[in-house]
């Protein structure tokens, strides 16, 4: 049983994950995430499920049944698009291209935060994408063996597929709010179509990635 404060989002998010408790009062307006993926179990609010790999705007409310959930306290507590905070993220995480060295993340405006590692087996990190209508790139694979989602923090963003490395071969997407999880993109075998994040507005979303 567990209460953990995890600083990876640090100046700007405060982040907790919260592990095999019975109950957790969440107090301030936050976003809630349900990762029990693996054990496939759901935590309740006012007795109403939150499925695992969902998540959810919660106020003022006892959670119960927790497994495994990720909870971001005050998350809309500052504007995106007020310039000292875009400054201030982009001094304190690096750019995708950084992070990556992958030639289709030059000069595109994403800059991430460091990893936390949760859970034994999940990795999560926050990335901030500056620009409206600001595409990530379209990959089919990633650096390591992992079942990917991701969960939106601020703004509005989209995740498409594709049925080649070629944007004009879209043929499906999932619109993503604050507490958003999209849809699986991966299949039983661990195979996933050409697929990539799309921002609407300035945004922040989270990729999980869980170890397969
Ligand atoms: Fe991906």
């Amino acid at each position: 049983m567990s209460v953990q404060k995890l600083d990876f989002a640090e100046p700007f998010f405060e982040v907790e994950y919260v592990e095999d408790e019975e109950k957790y009062t969440c107090e301030t307006k936050s976003l809630v995430f349900n990762l029990a993926e693996r054990s496939g179990k759901s935590l309740y609010i006012k007795r109403i499920p939150v499925l695992p790999l969902k998540g959810t705007v919660a106020e003022g409310v006892v959670i119960e049944g927790i497994v495994r959930m990720l909870v971001v306290k005050n998350y809309d507590s500052f504007r995106l698009d007020d310039p000292k905070f875009v400054q201030r993220v982009k001094k304190t995480w690096k750019s995708l291209y950084e992070c990556s060295g992958i030639e289709r993340h030059k000069g595109i405006p994403y800059f991430k935060s460091p990893k936390a590692r949760i859970g034994g087996d999940t990795e999560i990190n926050f990335c901030f994408v500056s620009e409206p209508m600001a595409p990530s790139g379209p990959h089919r694979d990633h650096d390591r063996d992992f079942d990917e989602v991701h969960a939106q923090i601020r703004g509005f963003g989209k995740m498409q597929k594709f049925v080649e490395n070629d944007t004009s071969t879209f043929y499906q997407e999932s619109i993503m709010a604050p507490g958003v999880v999209h849809e699986k993109f991966y299949d039983e075998d661990g195979v996933y179509p050409w697929h990539q994040y799309h921002s609407l507005t300035p945004c922040i979303y989270m990729p999980i990635e869980i170890d397969r």
